[in-house]
């Protein structure tokens, strides 16, 4: 590692540089989720043996500086900018590909598509990024994305599916409620940490109890 590297000001800079450019945004992909993917990174690294916490820090700060959702389906332009953003600030190739990694590989991409993160530290960032598309949060997310797409939030009658292509996945625009079954119920069986299978578990029953809420709402009163 580059021993002139300075990592706290690296880090400043970086948090700088997104909170500037995602404060305001208003899909579910603002600062305020960066940095809960941040912190909730940091909490599972601390008890994952052997992590980078300067890795998982950076990670978790870019995971979506490019997201794909917002450059055509293009999920090379995250790892694009990142590396530009890096090289900017004069960090050192080895800690550069193991970010880049993570950012072009964090993201869902559909329930039969394998995720290819590789490191622990991606792992972990994944997991905290998963973390926050369910329970509470997750929910005000999902349906702050599908307004932002002009999604309805339910549509009955149209059934959800289990993409087995990127392709498909990021083609398909149903409603909200469809992305329930086409990605959030499915993200406690997917995490990689013991401490996220733990939160995930809690976070999915309250998916659970909301949407039945949702349904009795939905048809009525009786
Ligand atoms: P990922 O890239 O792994 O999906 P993000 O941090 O980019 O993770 O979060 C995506 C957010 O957008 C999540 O809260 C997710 O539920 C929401 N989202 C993505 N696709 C849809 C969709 N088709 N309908 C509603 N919400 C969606
Ligand atoms: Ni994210």
């Amino acid at each position: 590692m580059n021993s002139k590297m300075n990592k706290a000001s690296i880090l400043r800079e970086t948090k700088k540089y997104l909170r500037a450019t995602f404060e305001g945004e208003g899909s579910g992909h603002d600062w305020w989720h960066i940095e809960r993917v941040l912190n909730n990174a940091m909490t599972i690294a601390k008890k994952e043996a052997g992590a980078d916490l300067f890795i998982v820090q950076l990670g978790a700060l870019l995971h979506d500086v490019a997201d794909f959702k917002f450059h055509g389906g293009d999920d090379t332009v995250g790892g694009k900018v990142t590396t530009l953003w890096l090289k900017k600030m004069g960090v050192d190739e080895e800690t550069m590909k193991e970010v880049v990694h993570i950012v072009d590989n964090v993201s869902f991409k559909g329930i039969g598509v394998e995720s290819k993160m590789k490191s622990i530290e991606g792992k972990i960032v994944q997991d905290a990024d998963r973390l926050d598309a369910i329970g509470a949060i997750g929910i005000a997310r999902a349906f702050a994305y599908g307004g932002h797409k002009g999604r309805p939030l339910h549509a009955p009658g149209s059934k959800p599916e289990q993409h087995k292509s990127f392709e498909a996945y990021k083609t398909r625009s149903a409603s909200t409620i469809n992305h329930f079954y086409e990605k959030l119920l499915h993200v406690k069986d997917l995490m990689n940490t013991d401490t996220g299978k733990k939160v995930a578990l809690r976070r999915h029953k309250f998916l659970e109890v909301y949407l039945t809420e949702f349904y009795d709402e939905w048809n009525g009163l009786r």
